[in-house]
C-alpha cells in the first residue's frame, strides 16, 4: 500500500526531506481530553489495550488533532509481562503494579515464553486495525519495552526510584538476571516480529531505565539484549525496510555503543546535545529527540524559542526525527503542543534545502 506521508520513514533512512518529521512519545494519552473521554468509556487501562476500536480511536487521536508524520500503536509495555502471567494492573494515580512480582531465582526459573497469537492477539489486531483505518496516511510504528526496563517492573513489582530489587539480583544472583533477560528478549522478538507482521511500519525499544546502570551493567544487562533483539527482527516487510530505533533513556555517554549494535536510530533525551550527538554517531544512524517535554509548560514564545535551538542543534540535512527526550506530560495544555508543531513547520524547512 501507497504512503501519502513517508517523510518519517525517509529521515530514518536518512534520505533527504522537505522538513523535520516529528512524532511525541506518549502523544496519545491523558494530556488530551478526547482520550480522557474514551478512557472512562473504557474500563480500566487494559480494557482499552485490548479494545481494537477504541485502541485504534485513541492512537489516532493526536493525528487528528497535530499534524504529526507518524502514528504509535496504542498499548503499553507492559502487555508482555502481563502476558507472562504476572497479574498487572494499574491503581489511579499510582503506575503499574504486578500482583506476581519475580523476586527470586525460583520465580524466574518458572517464567515461560508466551505465546504471541493466544497471548498478545489483541496486541496484533489493535495494529491492524489501526493500519486499516490509517489507509497511507501516515507510518505506524510499532513498540516494546528493552529487556531490562521490562525487567526493573517485573522484579520490582511496580515503578520504582532506586531500582533496589533488581539491582540486588543484579549483584547477587546475575545469573538468574540474565535467565530473565534471556527470555524477555526472545518474547520481545516474538512480539516485535508479530506486530511487523500484523503492519507496524517501523519499531522503537524504549530503555527508559537504561540510564539507572552503571557502564558495565549498562552494556552487559541492557545493551546486550537489545543488540540481540535488533538481530532477530525482520528488517524487510511490504517491500520496504522496517526501521528499529533504540531508546535508552540517560544513555548518552553510551552513545557509539548504542549506535554500533545495529538499529537504523537512535533516541535522545534532551540531557545529550544533539549536534554533539550527530558529530559522533550521525555516520551510523538517524537520530530522534530531543525536546524537553517540560518546555511544553512554557508560554508559546518559549517553546518556538527551543524548538528553534534544537533545530539548529542538529543542523542541516537530513537524519533528525523531531521528537519530545521522553513521554509528554498528562499536565501539559493541548494549545501547547499546537505551538510546538506551529514552530517546528514554521522553523524546519530551512534545514531541509537542496
Ligand atoms: O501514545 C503512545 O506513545 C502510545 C502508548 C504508550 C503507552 N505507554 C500508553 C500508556 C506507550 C508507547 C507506552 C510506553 C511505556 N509504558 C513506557 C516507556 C516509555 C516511557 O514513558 O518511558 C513505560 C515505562 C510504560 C509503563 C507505564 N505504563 C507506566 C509507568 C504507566 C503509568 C504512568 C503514566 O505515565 O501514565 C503506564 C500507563 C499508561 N501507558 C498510560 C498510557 C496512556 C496511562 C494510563 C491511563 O490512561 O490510565
Amino acid at each position: 500500500m501507497e504512503l501519502n506521508n513517508d517523510r518519517f520513514l525517509r529521515a530514518l533512512a536518512r534520505q533527504p526531506v522537505d522538513r523535520t518529521p516529528v512524532w511525541m512519545m506518549r502523544q496519545a494519552g491523558r494530556y488530551l481530553p478526547e482520550y480522557r473521554e474514551v478512557r472512562g468509556q473504557a474500563g480500566s487501562f487494559m480494557d482499552l489495550c485490548q479494545d481494537a476500536a477504541r485502541a485504534c480511536e485513541v492512537t489516532l487521536q493526536p493525528l487528528e488533532r497535530y499534524p504529526l508524520d507518524a502514528a504509535i500503536l496504542f498499548s503499553d509495555i507492559l502487555t508482555i509481562p502481563d502476558a507472562m502471567g504476572l497479574g498487572l494492573y494499574f491503581e489511579t494515580g499510582e503506575g503499574p503494579k504486578f500482583r506476581k512480582p519475580v523476586r527470586t531465582a525460583e520465580a524466574v526459573a518458572a517464567l515461560s515464553l508466551p505465546d504471541t497469537e493466544r497471548d498478545l492477539g489483541y496486541v496484533m489486531n489493535a495494529v491492524r486495525t489501526i493500519r486499516a483505518e490509517l489507509n497511507g496516511r501516515v507510518p505506524l510504528i510499532g513498540f516494546s519495552g528493552s529487556p531490562w526496563t521490562l525487567a526493573t517492573y517485573m522484579v520490582e513489582g511496580a515503578s520504582s526510584k532506586d531500582f533496589r530489587h533488581v539491582k540486588a539480583m543484579l549483584y547477587d544472583d546475575p545469573q538468574s538476571l540474565h535467565r530473565l533477560l534471556d527470555l524477555l528478549a526472545r518474547a520481545v522478538i516474538d512480539y516485535l516480529n508479530a506486530q511487523i507482521r500484523a503492519g507496524a511500519q517501523a519499531v522503537q525499544v524504549f530503555d527508559t531505565w537504561g540510564g539507572a546502570l552503571s557502564t558495565p551493567a549498562y552494556k552487559e544487562f541492557s545493551l546486550r539484549y537489545m543488540e540481540k533483539i535488533v538481530a532477530g527482527l525482520i528488517r524487510e516487510h511490504e517491500g520496504r525496510r522496517v526501521p528499529v530505533i533504540l531508546f535508552t533513556k540517560n544513555g548518552g555517554q553510551w552513545l557509539e555503543d548504542i549506535a554500533a549494535v545495529g538499529s537504523d536510530a537512535v533516541g535522545l533525551d534532551w540531557t545529550t546535545e544533539l549536534g554533539d550527538a550527530r558529530a559522533r554517531v550521525g555516520h551510523r544512524v538517524a537520530l530522534q529527540g530531543n525536546l524537553d517535554p517540560n518546555v511544553l509548560f512554557a508560554r508559546p514564545a518559549a517553546i518556538r524559542a527551543e524548538v528553534a535551538r534544537v533545530l539548529a542543534s542538529y543542523g542541516a540535512g537530513p537524519g533528525h526525527i523531531f521528537n519530545l527526550g521522553h513521554g509528554i506530560s498528562q499536565f501539559t495544555d493541548p494549545d501547547h503542543v499546537s505551538a510546538f508543531m506551529a514552530a517546528l513547520h514554521e522553523l524546519s524547512p530551512a534545514y531541509h534545502q537542496a
